[in-house]
């Protein structure tokens, strides 16, 4: 008896992508030639309305030289090259992301930089070094792309890996003021492309922490409302 086996090639850049990426995000992230086209500054400056120097600086200002530093994915544009820089050679900045085309534009950004580290993985599962410590772990808009189940698992990790004295930042987006018009040209995005963004207008970062009370939680709005930056450290 003969047996028929047929096997089908998975593309490489999609193997084990998580499927609301897939479902969701394909264009924006997971795509090869869509993503070389739009890891640029100006697009980052255009999706958040001019804001991309503050909200940018809000995460580099929490940053000293020598620290070590998690961020949860990568970001388009020189982001991640700016927080290298300023962690320094005698820091460390370890870069997660969970698909393969982000981790090669990761890669090219921070070549040469020997204290980085690319690594591909869910932000939800990531383990780290166990001889690293983090000072810093930041979360860049990345919650509002997350179903809300995953939010959850996000946030645990993050927290769990946080020693005493470190912070985790959290940028993302948030309730926008009524008075605030990017509220309903917002509201129409999220309807349409981003049906994971509404939860952040409903809920603080802090509601998906199974720990919150055990974390003081700082929190600035900006640009009328439309973004937040949380800065969590541990209660003394
Ligand atoms: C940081 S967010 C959005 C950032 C911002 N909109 C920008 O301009 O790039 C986008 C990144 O999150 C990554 N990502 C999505 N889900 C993830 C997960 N569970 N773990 C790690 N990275 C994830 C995507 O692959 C993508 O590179």
């Amino acid at each position: 008896m003969t047996e028929n086996y047929s096997s089908v090639a998975i593309d490489p850049y999609y193997d084990g992508v998580p499927a609301y990426m897939t479902e969701v995000y394909d264009w924006a992230y997971v795509n090869p030639k869509w993503v070389r086209a739009l890891d640029r500054i100006w697009v980052v400056r255009v999706l958040l309305f001019l804001n991309d120097q503050r909200l940018m600086r809000a995460y580099l200002d929490e940053i000293e030289e020598g620290m070590r530093v998690w961020q949860l994915a990568h970001v388009y544009g020189d982001l991640v090259t700016r927080v290298a820089k300023k962690v320094g050679a005698q820091g460390i900045f370890h870069l997660t992301d969970v698909t393969p085309i982000q981790i090669e534009h990761g890669h090219r950004k921070l070549a040469g930089m020997e204290w980085t580290k690319v690594i591909r993985s869910d932000a939800a599962d990531f383990v780290g070094e166990a001889s690293i410590d983090y000072d810093l772990i930041c979360s860049f808009f990345l919650l509002h792309e997350i179903p809300d189940e995953k939010k959850y698992e996000i946030v645990d990790n993050m927290l769990e890996k946080l020693p005493k004295g470190s912070k985790v930042v959290f940028v993302d987006y948030h309730n926008p003021a009524k008075w605030q018009p990017i509220r309903y040209v917002l509201k129409l995005v999220n309807r349409y492309l981003e049906p994971f963004a509404d939860a952040l207008w409903k809920n603080e970062i802090r509601h998906y922490a199974s720990r919150a009370d055990q974390f003081v939680w700082r929190k600035r709005t900006f640009f009328g409302g439309v973004y937040q930056c949380v800065v969590v450290e541990h209660k003394d």
